[in-house]
């Protein structure tokens, strides 16, 4: 067992009890006496005192003395723990390493004192969680009405497939996993993928067998069943994050990739049997399943997320001038990647001074925004690139007519384009008396200064 799964297994167990992570000074403690340090030492390590630490020292062992059910000390921590980690290692159902675990303490404390495996009905306690490639959540401001929605979705109105969409660094990943922080315990299995790197259908609906403790069967037809077994006898869930990458790019939005296409086959799957789970599909691109949502009765359901206005998300940041706050959060449309980005900047070049930097006037565009907006640019289809160069001409909202006029594409090739930009959250609609169209403006300005001509991204 390493000092990383140590405090991982215990954060976990605390978190399960409390609510809460590890502090920065119970992690220490846990990792010091891991390492049979003195509290002496890891004070002085962290620039404490030693009676601070003793203290937080002595409510941690309490505190997992409660879940354990077993009088935990600094000097049995080490042999304790490692016992049990064993011990629940070997239990049937309950999948450990890394972080794929959920650890029922009286279930292992029930197997340790009766020492008969066959007697435990370990079935009904069990939870099965895989969270390893999940982000672990810090510091969450607002999101409160998107949370319930999720909540709604899921747990009253027993939406089987939700998909949560919108820009790079709105905050999507972040809303999902608070999501599961606060409701983990309410399902019986929670398997988090990411398709950052995808891998095909089968590789995934195995690995997911694998975590639920299931030996895949045969073909891949019959390893779904399996799954869908296992959806249907307990409330799981899974998401899957950043469902874009299994899109091609330089086509319109949504289609996915040969390789891929099982994917969607699964989707429909899942809205079409009957079941007790959910997926949550992560995505900057809305694809074709997420299209028919207004329908009540329809087991799909979509939340477009947009930014994040409130001067919380800037606090600790270095930054000073707090009155200009909301004013930077404006400029970059509440997006809290962006934020980040230009805050660095604001500390580096204005020493933190918001005021001196929005003086300037100019919505700056850091070198990481000019990165993924390449990169943006790149998966567009070229009926799009057109699109947005046009629309990049105009600084407020324009029509369809005067957009489609000055451009040189068919009318299908117009309308798709126009439609592709809007799932991609780049082309925003704007319902005036008429309705009008505008590109994101922190896209529109890196088009303007970056793409000095139609040839550099056509
Ligand atoms: N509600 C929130 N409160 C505070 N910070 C947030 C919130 N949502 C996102 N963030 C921060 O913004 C950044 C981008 O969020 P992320 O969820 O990764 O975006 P996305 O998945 O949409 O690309 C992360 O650093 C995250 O910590
Ligand atoms: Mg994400």
């Amino acid at each position: 067992m390493t000092v990383d799964e140590v405090v991982k297994f215990v954060d976990k167990m605390v978190f399960e009890k409390t609510g809460k992570h590890l502090d920065d000074i119970q992690t220490a403690v846990v990792e010091g006496t891991w390492k049979r340090q003195t509290y002496d030492y890891i004070a002085s390590e962290y620039n404490l005192s030693s009676s601070h630490v003793g203290d937080v020292g002595s409510e941690l062992w309490q505190l997992l003395s409660e879940i354990l059910h077993e009088d935990i000390k600094k000097t049995n921590f080490r042999s304790t723990l490692e016992r049990i980690y064993i011990k629940s290692s070997q239990m049937p159902n309950i999948y450990i390493g890394n972080n794929h675990f959920n650890f029922n303490s009286q279930t292992l404390n029930q197997s340790d004192k009766e020492d008969d495996k066959s007697n435990i009905n370990t079935e009904s306690k069990l939870s099965i969680y895989d969270l390893t490639l999940a982000p672990e959540i810090i510091k969450f401001h607002q999101r409160g009405t998107e949370l319930e929605k999720l909540s709604d979705w899921i747990f009253k109105q027993n939406t089987r497939l939700i998909s949560v969409s919108g820009l790079y660094g709105i905050g999507k990943t972040t809303l999902v996993k608070k999501f599961i922080d606060l409701n983990l315990h309410k399902f019986a299995v929670v398997i988090w993928r990411s398709l950052k790197y995808p891998q095909p259908l089968d590789l995934f609906v195995r690995g997911c067998l694998n975590v639920c403790q299931e030996e895949p069967q045969g073909t891949l037809d019959k390893q779904l069943k399996q799954l869908f077994n296992i959806l249907t006898q307990q409330k799981c869930l899974i998401i899957l994050d950043d469902l874009q990458n299994i899109f091609i790019p330089v086509k319109f939005a949504g289609q996915y990739k040969v390789e891929y296409q099982d994917y969607q086959n699964f989707f429909t799957m899942i809205t079409e049997i009957k079941h007790q789970s959910h997926v949550i599909v992560i995505s900057q691109e809305q694809c074709s399943e997420m299209e028919y949502l207004d329908d009540e009765l329809c087991p799909i359901k979509s939340s477009e997320l947009s930014g994040l206005y409130n001067v919380d998300i800037l606090q600790n940041r270095g930054l000073k001038d707090e009155n200009n706050w909301l004013n930077l959060i404006d400029l970059y449309a509440g997006n809290l990647i962006d934020l980040k980005s230009v805050s660095i900047l604001i500390n580096k070049n204005y020493d933190g001074q918001v005021a001196d930097f929005l003086a300037e006037n100019t919505l700056h565009i850091t070198n990481q925004m000019q990165s993924r907006f390449r990169d943006v640019l790149n998966h567009l289809s070229p009926q799009e690139k057109e699109i947005v160069w046009h629309l990049s001409k105009f600084d407020i909202p324009i029509t369809r007519d005067s957009l489609k006029e000055g451009l040189n594409l068919s009318v299908v090739d117009f309308n798709n384009g126009l439609q592709s930009l809007q799932e991609r959250y780049l082309v925003r609609k704007v319902r005036n008396n008429t309705i009008l169209f505008q590109l994101s403006s922190v896209f529109r300005e890196y088009v303007r200064n970056y793409c000095q001509d139609l040839g550099h991204i056509c």
